[in-house]
This record gives structure tokens, sequence and C-alpha cells, in this order.
């Protein structure tokens, strides 16, 4: 989906080391890695797949490396957690049944030049209660080579080491037994990993090793031990960990660490005033106005789009996930710098409206925060992934100054992945007011924007910011559409 592309820019920025992941990803009972920021990776293409309908809300996003057989065991995976999702889906149910959903992001736990480790963090919720899930991918870019986990230790050593690690954590976590997973705990482990000290950490899904409420389990083999049992291969992994690129692990803060949940009015967000992007007062009750917005960017096509744009001389609004903005820091920043408006589309794309109240916090606060740091700009917008949203996500989205933009022209762009039928849907039902849809992940979607760009303003439009056209937007109040007369 992403042939060719790449990052624009991957250098640690000097801010870097205060990365702000909301993200529970790694949370478990015992000791977890510390999530890298990941644009300390180089040459990374992100290919994310998102599908949204009533009947299944889908977003996943998976990293990219340049090569083929690294890159097709990546997304072969991703792409096989789609695909069983979507066929185990309860046929569609009652009115009250909540939607499913199903998210899938991923996150650097170790760098080095030949030696990388991602984990893929999966949430999948059909019906009943939601189901997380680990998979560690240990590779090396140089070489386009993968890594089991049997390769990075001796696995008999390994699994004699879980077992005390097991039995000394017996006492404090309901149910252990390591025994559930057959005889090769190591190899049947969904997440291999090091902790910034050395320690080899061995994560388990829930229910897989322990009763299940006590959520995913990691036992951690102390660092002698460790050392004795680790491989060539897992001697440079260890080191990945210890030392990645772009700093040590300890250096990226603590991005598992809840952006305090307490305070969810979110005083913690930056102090700089929101600041209304350049382009001037635009009076949309004297012109037809219309807003293009862009959703779940900034991405590897973004910064074509913003020459188009420029090309253009149209001004639009980017809706950015904020773990996208971590990925691409400066293309968030080149954004802002055309004079764009960004808005806030949640870290990970979650659907809100099923959501606890500090998770929505911090969903909402840590994105604001990460477009604050890397753009120097306040949001003041939300767009809710899937236009998901209840009472609940109102008063949050309130509590964080953020007034909610939805949409009224749909291009289907991420069903048809067509440029021709995205024009056409974007044309044909543009009114008055008309906030248009659109995600700059998809090529095919930024090829589209220079003729639906003609299009408008041969039928008399004037294109502007979602602020331009809705100047005084409330905190929590949703909107669809700016003035339509
Ligand atoms: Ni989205």
């Amino acid at each position: 989906m992403a042939p060719g592309s790449r990052t624009p820019s991957s250098k640690p920025s000097a801010s870097g080391s205060t990365l702000v992941a909301p993200t529970d990803a790694l949370d478990a009972n015992g000791t977890v890695p510390t999530v890298l920021d990941p644009h300390v990776l180089n040459a990374v293409t992100v290919q994310a797949a998102t599908e949204d309908t009533y009947a299944k809300r889908i977003y996943a996003s998976w990293p990219q490396f340049g090569k083929p057989a690294v890159d097709a065991a990546i997304s072969s995976y991703f792409r096989t957690q789609i695909s069983t999702f979507t066929a185990n889906l309860p046929k569609p149910g009652g009115k009250s049944a909540p939607e499913p959903e199903l998210n899938l992001d991923w996150h650097v736990v170790a760098a080095a030049p030949d030696m990388v480790s991602i984990v893929a963090d999966e949430y999948a919720f059909s019906g009943g209660s939601g189901t997380s899930t680990w998979h560690s991918f240990w590779l090396d870019p140089t070489t386009d080579q993968l890594f089991s986990t049997g390769a990075l230790a001796n696995p008999d050593a390994t699994n004699t080491a879980l077992a005390a690690a097991a039995k000394a954590r017996a006492a404090k976590v309901s149910g252990l037994n390591l025994g559930q997973v057959g005889s090769d705990p190591l190899g049947a482990a969904p997440m291999v990993a090091f902790s910034p000290a050395g320690e080899l950490i061995v994560g388990y899904d829930e229910c897989q090793i322990a009763a299940c409420y006590e959520g995913r389990v990691t036992l951690t083999v102390d660092k002698a031990t460790t050392d004795s049992l680790l491989t060539d291969v897992g001697r440079r992994a260890q080191a990945a960990t210890m030392h990645p690129m772009g700093g040590t692990p300890s250096a990226s803060s603590k991005p598992s660490a809840p952006q305090t949940p307490s305070s969810p009015s979110s005083p913690s967000t930056s102090p700089t005033k929101p600041t209304p992007p350049p382009g001037g007062k635009v009076d949309c009750h004297k012109l037809k106005c219309v807003a293009i917005t862009f959703d779940d960017g900034p991405g590897p096509y973004t910064m074509s789009l913003l020459n188009t744009l420029k090309a253009k001389q149209t001004k639009a609004t980017f809706f950015m996930l904020g773990q996208q903005v971590s990925l691409y820091p400066k293309v968030a920043a080149s954004v802002a710098a055309g004079g764009h408006e960004i808005g806030v589309h949640t870290w990970d794309h979650r659907s809100l409206s099923t959501l606890s109240v500090p998770k929505i916090d911090q969903e909402l606060n840590s994105t604001k925060q990460i477009i604050a740091k890397e753009t120097g700009r306040t949001p003041t917008l939300l767009r809710p992934p899937y236009g998901a949203m209840n009472g609940t996500v109102k008063v949050e989205a309130k509590k964080a100054d953020l007034a909610i933009i939805l949409w009224n022209v749909d291009t289907l762009d991420w069903k048809t992945r067509s440029t021709p039928k995205t024009v056409t849907a974007a044309l044909k039902d543009s009114r008055r007011g008309s906030i248009i849809l659109l995600h700059d992940i998809h090529k095919t979607s930024v090829a589209a924007v220079g003729s639906i760009i003609d299009g408008l303003r041969a039928k008399g439009y004037t294109l502007v910011t979602v602020s331009q056209m809705i100047p005084n937007a409330k905190p929590g109040v949703k909107y669809f559409s700016g003035p339509t007369k």
C-alpha cells in the first residue's frame, strides 16, 4: 500500500526525549519494556489499514522497513489478525449491541542499526469483553532477517529460568501456572523483550498463564541469569534495548504512565494559548465556504499533500493521531508551518465511546500535548475516530477545550482507494458549509486533492479551515457543518 515512500526525517529531535505516549500497550502485571520514540527508526514507512463501517471498526497500522522478507512477515501478521477478526465477527445484532472494534498498533522497544524490536499490540472487541494480544518481532533490517524468540536465548536454560521466575511470583499472581502454555513457555510467549537494565522480560496475554483477571503477566529473569542464557543474537538484542539509537530508553520518560487521569481538565497541556491558524478571517455567512479535512495522519504522503495545497493556495484541516505525530514530528510541524489547522484524532485511533473517562482523557490530552510540542499550537478541535461519541465523550472534550468536528461529506476514500471516485464523491455531495472527510494516509486520496480543489472552486466555493468556517466553535459541542446559508 505504501511502496517506495519514505519518511522525510528520522533524526530524533532534541525534544524527542519527552514522548508522551498515553499507551497502556505494554501495561502488565510485572515489569514491562520501555517504549521508545518511534522516530528513532530510520526509513520506516508505516502502513495503515483502516476500515470504518457500522459493522466493523478497524484501525491497523504497522511498520515497513523497505526489506522484502521482514516487511512480508510483518504485513502478513497484521493482515491475518484483521482477517481473523473480520471472519469471527458476530452477525449485526440488536440496537444496543456495542460496535465491534479492532485496534492494532505497534511500539518500538529496541533500536540499533542492525537490531530492532517492535511489539504489535492488539485490542479486539466483538461483544463480551475485549481481548488484548501482543506479538514480538525481532529483526535485522540490514540483512532482512527475522529472528524467532528461540534464536535470542537458549530455550532449555530460559525455560528453567522462567519456571524459577514464575515460582518466585506465584504468591503475587493468582493462578500463575506456566504449565498452561506447555513445555516451552519461551516459545509460547507472545512477547520477549528486555528491560533497560538488560533483564529478559517474557510476556503473556490475558488468561495464558494466570487467572484472567490478572491481565497480562510478565516474568523477568535477572540480569546475571539473562546474560548466561543469551545467544549472540540475544546479546545484540539486549544491547539494542539498553543502548538504543537516539538515547537511553529511560530518556523517553515513562510512556506508559497515564497523563494525570485524576486531573482530566488538562492543566498539564502546554500553557501555550490556542492560536488560530493563519489564513485570516473569512465570513462564511457571505461566502460559500467548504472545509477539506484529513484524518489519521501525518503519514508518508502528507508532505506531497502539503505541496499540492501550497500550489493551490489552499488551507485545510488535519485531524492527527498522536502516535503518527510521534512518528512524523517534522511533518506535523510542516503542516502547521504551512498555515493549516491541526486538530486531535486521539492518540491511537480508539473508539472513544467505549473507553473509561481516564482513558478518554489520556487519549485527548496526550494528543493535544504532542501536537503542541511539535507544532507550537494547541489544538481546539477534536474529531473522534469513527465519529463514535456519547455524552461522556462530550463532557471530556469540553474539559479538554475541544470542539467536536464531524463531517457531512464522506468521500469513502479509505474504502474505494480510487482517485477518480474520491474526486467524484467530494464534488457531488458538497454543499455550502460542508466538511469533507478525507484521509492523507492514502496515496489515492492525496492524488485526488488537486482536482477536488479545482472542482470546488469552479462551483464557486471558498476553501477554508474548520476554524475559519466555525470561528466560535464551543468545546464539547459537535458540529457537522459550517454555516449553510
Ligand atoms: Ni480516523
